[in-house]
């Protein structure tokens, strides 16, 4: 099993790091375009190997795709990330021609690779990369949904005073503030969560994870990395190890939910191919609405992409 990571920023290098500490594969390549920044990084973790007991082989490359040659799982973490005050659509320009150029130089390489989308907008960049490689879209998906449910699920721990290894839960819809949290499908070790906790306190709950990612980037200056970077690591250990996990991801709709030509966030389950089936759940009048909202959202974005002229003719 091989595993390329693109982009060593921090993001790319905590997913590599994590890979590496699961032993999902033999090797993993960490590239980026800042020269030797990939090396430098993928030489710190293969260091920590002897420390952690793993052999997951890390090796750094500044851009030569060569390196990444039949990759299983290619996880594309490129762009630029957030400042404060600005959303993530505002990066739409520049990280759609780094998302293009990555995706058509993986797939010269690794045509059968799986594609995992990390760069914002999440949505409409895994949609870009869908459209730059014409494979199928089981093979192309983004990463979001587990970083989102996982930012519920750590709320929901701390109000709770319980273990977020107790506390299930399924989000929907674009990574952005749109996102659909259901706590009518979130549970904590079986008990749904609104036997347990008020309907005031699970709102702002719910708000505090849509604003989950600017909430990060107000503190730091920048976005997110450790749990963006474990949640990609999540979703290549369900496809090397075929795992048949139920997770919410970014996905292409081809008429679920009654929604068409869009890449949203629903659950699917990710398996060694990808995503092997998307998981329509019963919605009621009031979570359909929040969905279409969403998908409206998302919908505006991907316009804008099409309008562009990185974009791919289709
Ligand atoms: C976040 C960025 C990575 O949500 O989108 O933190």
């Amino acid at each position: 099993m091989k595993i390329t990571v693109v982009g060593a920023g921090n993001v790319g290098a905590t997913c590599a790091d994590v890979i590496a500490h699961k032993e999902l594969a033999n090797e993993v390549i960490l590239l980026d375009i800042k020269e030797n920044y990939a090396e430098g990084k993928a030489l710190d973790i293969w260091q920590t190997a002897p420390i952690n007991l793993y052999d997951t082989r890390v090796k750094g490359s500044t851009n030569d795709y060569s390196k990444t040659a039949n990759s299983d799982v290619v996880v594309i973490t490129s762009g630029l990330p957030r400042k404060p005050g600005m959303s993530r659509d505002d990066l739409i320009s520049t990280n759609a021609g780094i998302v293009k150029t990555v995706t058509e130089n993986i797939l010269k390489h690794s045509p059968k690779a799986i594609i995992i989308i990390v760069s914002n907008p999440l949505d409409v960049m895994t949609y870009c990369a869908y459209l730059t490689s014409k494979i199928d879209s089981k093979r192309v998906f983004g990463m979001a949904g587990i970083l989102d449910t996982a930012r519920y699920r750590a709320f929901l721990a701390d109000e709770l005073n319980c273990s977020p290894k107790d506390i299930q839960a399924v989000l929907m819809g674009g990574h952005g503030d749109t996102m659909v949290p259901l706590p009518r499908y979130t549970t904590v070790a079986g008990i749904p969560v609104t036997e347990l906790i008020s309907k005031e306190k699970l709102d702002a709950i719910i708000d505090r994870t849509k604003k989950g990612g600017g909430e990060i980037v107000n503190l730091l200056g920048t976005s997110a990395w450790y749990a963006p970077g474990a949640a990609a690591a999540q979703m290549v250990e369900a496809i090397v190890r075929d795992q048949k996990r139920i997770f919410p991801v970014c996905a292409w709709l081809t008429g679920e939910y009654g929604l068409k030509d869009i890449y949203l966030g629903v659950p699917v389950v990710l398996g060694k191919a990808g995503i092997e089936k998307i998981i329509e759940l019963k919605l009621n009048d009031e979570e359909k609405k929040l969905l279409a909202d969403s998908a409206k959202a998302v919908k505006e974005v991907m316009d804008v992409l099409d309008k562009m002229n990185t974009s791919v003719p289709h």
